[in-house]
C-alpha cells in the first residue's frame, strides 16, 4: 500500500511513516489496508478494532447518506493554489476528494468508513476521476512524512493527530481545516463532545509549527441549517 510503507518515526508520540507514495490512476479503494493496519497496532496498540466509529458511520453513509456541496473554503482556496498531491482527511464519501481531483490534484482520501469510501469510488467513476481511497483509522494510522502539498480536513477532529499532519505537508504546502466549534451544541445536528468540538480559537493552536494564512470562525447556514464552523489555513514554512 502507498503511504504507508518504509521506515516508521515518532511525531508527537505517534508513529509516522517516510514512504514513497506513487498515487496511480483511476479510482481506487483499500479496504484491506485497515486490517493491515489492524496487524501493525497490535504490537503497538491496546484498541481492539473494528473502532465503534466505522459502525457509526458505516451505518450513517449506507442509511442516510445525502450528497452535500463541497466546502466553499476549500473551493476559494483552490484558485490560489497549483495543483500536486493531496491529501483529505477523513474524506467520508468524497464531497471534498472529487473537486480537488477535478481540478487536477493527485489526491489520497482515508476514511474510516468503507461505505463512504465506496460512494466515493462509485461517483468518481461515474465521473471518470482518478483518486485513491484508503480505509484506515486515523487514530493509528502512520502517516507518511513530508508528503503533501496539500492537506485538507472537514468535519473531523483528532487533536492528537495534528502535528501529525503538519508532518506530513512538504515544506510550502498548504493545510485547510474546517471543523464545528463548541457554539455548534445550540443548533440541530453535529458532534456534541468535547472531543470532537473546537473552542473557539483552539485551531490555530494546534497548528504552532504552521504559518496562518487565515483564520475565521463563526455560524454558516448550509442546506436550510446552521453551523458553527471554525476554519484554519496554514502554510509550512520552506526549509
Ligand atoms: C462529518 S464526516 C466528514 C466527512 C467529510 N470530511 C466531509 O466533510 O464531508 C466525519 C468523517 O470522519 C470519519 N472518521 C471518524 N472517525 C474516524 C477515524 N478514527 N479514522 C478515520 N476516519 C474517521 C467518518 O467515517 C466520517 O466519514
Amino acid at each position: 500500500m502507498q503511504g504507508v510503507d518504509g521506515q516508521n518515526e515518532r511525531v508527537g508520540g505517534r508513529s509516522v511513516a517516510a514512504p514513497v507514495a506513487r498515487l496511480d490512476k483511476g479510482p481506487r479503494l483499500l479496504v484491506d489496508t485497515i486490517h493491515t493496519i489492524k496487524q501493525e497496532r497490535v504490537l503497538t496498540s491496546p484498541k481492539i478494532e473494528p473502532h465503534p466509529h466505522r459502525l457509526h458511520w458505516d451505518t450513517r453513509y449506507r442509511d442516510a447518506y445525502q450528497e452535500r456541496l463541497p466546502s466553499s473554503l476549500l473551493l476559494r482556496w483552490l484558485r490560489r493554489l497549483r495543483p500536486g498531491h493531496a491529501l483529505d482527511v477523513a474524506c467520508g464519501a468524497g464531497r471534498n476528494t472529487l473537486p480537488l481531483a477535478e481540478q487536477g490534484w493527485q489526491v489520497l482520501g482515508v476514511d474510516i468508513s468503507p461505505v463512504g469510501l465506496h460512494i466515493a469510488q462509485r461517483v468518481a467513476r461515474q465521473r471518470s476521476l482518478s483518486v485513491d481511497l484508503v480505509a484506515v483509522d486515523l487514530t493509528t494510522w502512520a502517516l507518511p512524512l513530508a508528503r503533501f502539498d496539500l492537506i485538507c480536513v472537514f468535519r473531523f477532529l483528532d487533536r492528537g493527530l495534528c502535528p501529525l499532519l503538519a508532518s506530513a505537508l512538504r515544506p510550502g504546502g498548504t493545510l485547510i481545516y474546517e471543523t464545528f466549534t463548541v457554539a455548534q451544541r445550540a443548533y440541530e445536528g453535529g458532534p456534541r463532545s468535547e472531543a470532537l468540538l473546537l473552542k473557539s480559537g483552539e485551531l490555530p493552536t494546534l497548528f504552532p509549527m504552521l504559518e496562518q494564512l487565515e483564520y475565521d470562525e463563526g455560524i454558516v447556514e448550509e442546506d436550510g441549517r446552521s453551523r458553527a464552523l471554525a476554519g484554519f489555513v496554514g502554510r509550512r514554512r520552506e526549509e
